[in-house]
């Protein structure tokens, strides 16, 4: 704690902040029963306060009050007690406590409240049903691993406050109830009472409004900003989730990327987080799709993916000839000298399967060639050819995937992934950093039949590879003027230079099938600010949660926030989301098509 309590009738010291330099004095604790000992008349209590922990010891010889009303503690009970810091005896020091030299002997007890079994114990750090620590998160927001959590995620965030308003950055809070800004997700909707039958949206991000904010001059804008995204959930993603949202005017990407290198250099610092040092490494797109099968690649092992169309093409084998024929590829990556049995090498194929690939080809590389049955399928020269460019040596195993290109990529990608866990290939301690950038544009939506913007459609398009000149007659060849900041192959920001003239932001509308009526609907306020003096401008948002996690150590995000929701998007401590009564819809104009169900 960064300073001592002010004295009152509950306490005048923080229980953690003691140590032998106190001994002597008189102080007054107060807190949770942490653990009760009672070790043949001589009371002990570990008493907790959101500083720590120390030892309490109630003697009958000499305080036989405050030792009578210790009987009564129990775990998570709360006290307020008086007493003075005393040394242990060496052979009771504990080295583990920061407050293990010293302990408490106690004159006087106030038991301020009492308190149920947990359900859970709050001491120890082993596996617990996540419903029942969400269903009493208040308890399990007292142990100390989430403590610990919150109290870092609060540091970070303190970091990011300091170093943009150190850089006269301006922190502006946008709206909530808003218009829907397109991120990619399916909106939440607020029904708006007074206007029957309209709704409001819940912003996916404040992409518009910053861009509004820069339109109107205030240059360096950033903001701790609350974002909804009605998504299927997984480890990293949250229905609510909160983005360190920022935007600059007059600004390149160079200007963006060294802001943030510097920025997240102290955010990591403050983390402990070792990260290699700033300049961070930048990733062109269509090479991290075909080295790592992934744009948010783990680089912190090989396994690299290597393309062997060209290798393989005029063999006899149908299924890599019908592939390639059809304008698809051949991929593989070289797992190293694994022998799987066949079950093993069984299981791969539902891994590809989830990215839409048909199956994997294993393959032994032997003294001579391949030790496989497909391998008569290939001239010596293309089998020497693929062993080359897969750095192959005897016993080392090939895995194929041959299909459209994205698939491949995808599925080698996920394959890579599970190899690199299951293989351990991971350094312990190793964090790997980089910058996405090169994306294309636009990527084709195929149960749309259109093009979708990669990032959003705000994001300035850049030429297509080769080109000087925008053109939109071929939408699939433009690329972008967006970065992502990606660490240990999560996706912690991402960004883009913006579009700031109308004609242009009207032509990307265009170009993802959305006609001059609907995008003046829905967007006409931005191509309407446009015409205003636009400046060139762009930024980055990053997910406060994923830095949050990965600098402590947690899979789920959800270890770093206070009041998450299950991966089903309840929140079991509230029983939200929950019916509402006739009377409120009424009010909002809204009858149900069908009833919810009654809850169990
Ligand atoms: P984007 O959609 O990439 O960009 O989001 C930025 C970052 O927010 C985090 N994130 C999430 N975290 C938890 N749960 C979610 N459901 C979730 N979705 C996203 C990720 C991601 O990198 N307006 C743009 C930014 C910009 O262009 O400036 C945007 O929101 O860490």
């Amino acid at each position: 704690m960064k300073q001592s309590p002010r004295p009152n009738a509950y306490r005048d010291h923080w229980a953690g902040g003691l140590t032998s330099a106190d001994v002597g004095t008189q102080v007054r604790l107060a807190g949770w029963v942490n653990t009760r000992r009672d070790h043949g008349g001589v009371v002990f209590v570990d008493l907790r306060d959101r500083s720590g922990l120390i030892q309490l010891v109630f003697h009958p010889d000499t305080a036989p009050a405050a030792h009578a009303a210790a009987h009564d503690l129990r775990s998570e009970h709360v006290i307020s007690a008086t007493g003075e810091v005393v040394l242990r005896s060496p052979e009771n020091v504990n080295p583990a406590l920061p407050t293990g030299e010293i302990e408490i002997a106690v004159r006087g007890l106030d038991h301020l409240a009492v308190s149920q079994t947990p359900p859970f114990p709050l001491d120890e750090d082993g596996p617990l049903d996540e419903t029942l620590r969400l269903r009493h998160r208040y308890l399990d927001l007292r142990r100390d691993s989430m403590s610990r959590g919150l109290a870092l995620r609060h540091a970070l965030i303190a970091a990011m406050r300091s170093h943009l308003d150190a850089r006269d950055f301006l922190e502006i809070e946008t709206p909530i109830l808003t218009r829907s800004t397109p991120e990619g997700a399916r909106d939440f909707l607020v029904p708006a009472r007074m206007t029957p039958g309209s709704f409001y949206a819940l912003p996916q991000s404040p992409q518009l409004f910053k861009q509004l904010l820069m339109i109107a001059g205030y240059e360096r804008y950033f903001q701790i900003a609350r974002c909804f995204r009605d998504e299927d959930l997984r480890a990293d993603r949250q229905l609510e989730f909160t983005q360190l949202d920022i935007e600059l005017s007059f600004v390149a990407e160079d200007d963006i990327i060294e802001l943030i290198e510097g920025l997240m250099t102290d955010v990591f610092a403050v983390g402990d987080f070792p990260v290699p040092p700033a300049p961070w490494p930048r990733l062109g797109y269509d090479d991290a799709m075909l080295r790592y099968g992934s744009d948010k690649p783990d680089t912190r092992f090989g396994l690299e993916i290597v393309d062997v169309t060209d290798l393989v093409r005029g063999s006899q084998f149908k299924v890599f000839e019908r592939v390639i024929d059809g304008g698809g590829v051949v991929r593989a990556l070289n797992a190293g000298p694994r022998e799987l049995s066949r079950a093993e090498q069984d299981a791969l194929n539902p891994i590809v399967a989830r990215h839409g690939a048909r199956a994997v080809a294993p393959i032994y590389v032997s003294d001579t060639g391949w030790r496989s049955n497909l391998e008569k399928f290939f001239s010596p020269e293309q089998v020497a050819a693929v062993n080359h460019k897969l750095g192959a040596s005897p016993d080392d195993l090939l895995l194929f995937v041959a299909d459209r290109e994205p698939v491949a990529a995808a599925s080698l990608g996920a394959l890579r992934l599970e190899l690199g866990n299951r293989f351990d290939l991971i350094p312990a301690g190793r964090h790997d950093i980089l910058w996405m950038v090169d994306f294309p544009m636009f990527g084709y939506n195929d149960a749309d039949g259109r093009w979708d913007a990669l990032h959003h459609p705000f994001t300035a398009p850049a030429p297509a590879h080769g080109q000087t000149e925008l053109s939109f007659d071929d939408p699939g060849s433009l690329r972008s003027r967006g970065y992502d900041l990606v660490v240990d192959g999560v996706e912690l920001g991402g960004g883009s230079i913006r579009t700031h003239t109308p004609e242009i932001q009207s032509q990307v509308f265009a170009a993802i099938g959305m006609d001059e009526a609907e995008a003046e609907s829905r967007f006409g306020f931005l191509l309407e600010a446009l015409r205003y003096g636009a400046p060139p401008h762009g930024g980055i948002a990053f997910g406060v949660d994923r830095i949050a996690a990965i600098i402590a150590g947690h899979e789920s995000i959800r270890e770093v926030i206070a009041f998450p929701k299950t991966a089903s998007g309840s929140d079991p401590l509230t029983g939200a989301p929950a019916p509402v009564d006739d009377k409120q819809l009424r009010e909002l104009g809204i009858r149900l098509a069908s009833r919810p169900p009654t809850p169990a």
